[in-house]
């Protein structure tokens, strides 16, 4: 597939994705969530790529929406099945991704944008950062995950205040609010994100995707996530990365994990 709204860069074991509408400051059109779709499915299988990023391209936005132009004059049927297309093949897939995914959220994080952050397994921000989720002010409801992520993430009563006000808030306040793990001068951020997935890479793949999956499975419903996280500590022990790793240990050396 021709990609004509994503980028993507590979540096040591590291994929990053840059969504590459800066003249619309990133917003997600259908042809981008196509793509992205698309590109964050084959590096998740690539075994050499060890850690996603997903960021935007420019220094003013990260996304900064849901493309409005795009669903203005939608019905309710058709706004049903714009969320529920998203959120299948976009924003549920990289939250349940085994590769670990990170946000670099470089400048707008609005609406789409802000969800998509959200879906990665964690977040870190440019000092500009400007996150919010103003769907309200349009008519609409967060539709990619936010009325379920946000309180997640920040609790429900800033989630509660900030889709009720529409409004934005900075880059500190996310990191007060826990939306945010580190937020660092725009310049760093490459640097700062290049340095996190090294301490990722170090550690076993199947291990850490396997934590991602017990994770998650603390916010299912009906799912109980101690059973699945008994489930896969013991799986762990059949792998050749267990083995590798107390190993290593053993012997005072350290673990070269192939992720199998
Ligand atoms: N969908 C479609 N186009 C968008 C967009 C979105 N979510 N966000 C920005 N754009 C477009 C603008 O229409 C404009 O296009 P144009 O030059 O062809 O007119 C271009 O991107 C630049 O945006 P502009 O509004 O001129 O930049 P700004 O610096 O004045 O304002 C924002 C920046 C982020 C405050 C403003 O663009 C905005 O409010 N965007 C919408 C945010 C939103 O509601 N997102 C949730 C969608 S569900």
């Amino acid at each position: 597939m021709a990609l004509e709204n994503i980028l993507l860069e590979i540096e040591k074991g590291v994929a990053t994705i840059f969504i590459n509408r800066p003249e619309k400051l990133n917003a997600l059109n259908k042809a981008t969530i196509q793509e992205l779709h698309e590109t964050v499915k084959s590096v998740d299988e690539n075994p050499e790529i060890r850690v996603i990023v997903i960021t935007g391209s420019g220094t003013k936005a990260f996304v900064a929406g849901a493309d409005i132009s795009e669903f203005a004059n939608f019905s309710a049927e058709e706004g049903s099945l714009l969320a529920s297309k998203g959120q299948t093949i976009l924003f549920d897939f990289i939250e349940n991704l085994k590769t670990p995914v990170i946000a670099a959220i470089n400048g707008f994080a609005l609406g789409g944008g802000l969800e998509l952050a959200m879906a990665c397994h964690f977040r870190i921000a440019s000092e500009n950062a400007k996150m919010g989720l103003p769907e309200t002010s349009l008519g609409v409801i967060p539709g990619y995950g936010g009325t379920q992520r946000l309180p997640q993430l920040v609790g429900k009563g800033h989630a509660m205040e900030m889709i009720m006000t529409a409004g934005m808030i900075d880059a500190e306040t996310a990191k007060r609010y826990g939306l945010v793990n580190h937020v660092v001068p725009q310049e760093d951020l490459h640097s700062t994100y290049m340095t996190i997935a090294t301490r990722i890479m170090k550690n076993s793949p199947v291990a850490i995707s396997k934590a991602i999956e017990a994770i998650n499975a603390n916010f299912l419903t009906g799912v109980n996530g101690y059973a699945i996280e008994i489930n896969s500590f013991g799986a762990c022990f059949a792998t050749e990365d267990f083995k590798e790793g107390t190993t290593a240990f053993l012997e005072k050396r350290k673990a070269e994990f192939k992720g199998n």
